[in-house]
């Protein structure tokens, strides 16, 4: 009897659980890259701000890519790591190695930040394509020391995260099971980088500037010149410019906007 009960509820069970499943549709699939054709083993992607391609770590080979954008099978996939495999090299991001870089990070100006899991040490790869140690240089030991960021220790399996808007990059360390925190310079956490000042944000900003100068222009003028029509035209009385303020129809069936654009009609 106990087990009968204990059936019924295992199957209202697993009758509430199924009933809560939601089939959305309107999404598709593509494959973008075949990593067998290529002889790459992508282990994680990332976008940085204003970047023409994707940027592409390859876990089991060590070596990072770069994918252009719009993504596609037929998108060039460029190596921009060294061509050795595993190792340890900073300085120009063409001759850098790395040992099996698990994840990666980018800042608000578009440096990149890799935990490089074999290494214990956490790598920055600057907008201007250098590479360096930011963090467990001194000792590339396993552990979980805290405190100045070369003499610290990292397990060897860790991810990393950036919160661009706290200017904190986050090292999400499973070997200790943890999360530690690393104060990013304030000068990495402006959100323009150079291209996207020119392509992405800068120009939104000049085009809002332009627009509100204009604007403001165009007002200036307005206001300059309607003295000089109004008397003119002799048709705009106080009476009618509180039906405009009140943006009510007129004797017509004019809206306000309407009205005016009649008489500016009438002063062209
Ligand atoms: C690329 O994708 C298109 C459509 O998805 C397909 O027809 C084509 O054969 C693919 N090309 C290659 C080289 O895989
Ligand atoms: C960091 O490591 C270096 C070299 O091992 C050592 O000289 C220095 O005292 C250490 N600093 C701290 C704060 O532990």
């Amino acid at each position: 009897m106990a087990s009968l009960f204990s059936w019924i509820t295992l199957f209202v069970l697993f009758c509430s659980v199924s009933s809560e499943l939601i089939l959305e549709e309107g999404y598709t699939v593509t494959t973008v890259i075949d990593g067998h054709k290529l002889n790459i083993n992508p282990h994680s992607v990332l976008a940085r701000p204003g970047s023409s391609d994707l940027l592409l770590l390859d876990f089991s080979n060590s070596h990072l890519y770069t994918v252009s954008f719009p993504l596609s099978n037929e998108s060039e996939v460029k190596r921009i790591s060294s061509e050795e495999k595993l190792g340890y090299r900073d300085g120009k991001l063409g001759l850098a190695r790395f040992n099996k870089p698990r994840s990666f990070a980018v800042d608000g100006k578009g440096n990149v930040y890799v935990a490089d899991r074999g290494n214990h040490v956490i790598r920055k790869i600057s907008t201007s394509g250098t590479v360096s140690t930011i963090a467990g240089g001194l000792s590339k030991a396993i552990g979980k020391k805290d405190g100045p960021a070369q003499n610290a220790t990292f397990a060897d399996d860790f991810e990393l995260a950036v919160v661009a808007e706290r200017c904190i990059l986050l090292v999400v360390d499973h070997g200790s099971q943890s999360v530690r925190l690393i104060d990013l310079k304030p000068e990495d956490c402006t959100t323009t980088s150079p291209s996207a000042q020119i392509f992405g944000l800068g120009a939104v900003t000049v085009w809002t500037l332009g627009l509100g100068l204009s604007c403001f222009l165009g007002l200036f003028v307005g206001i300059l010149v309607r003295p000089y029509i109004i008397p003119h035209t002799g048709r705009l009385h106080p009476h009618q410019i509180q039906q405009e303020r009140e943006a009510l129809p007129d004797q017509f069936g004019e809206t306000s906007s309407d009205t005016l654009l009649w008489h500016q009609k009438r002063n062209c």
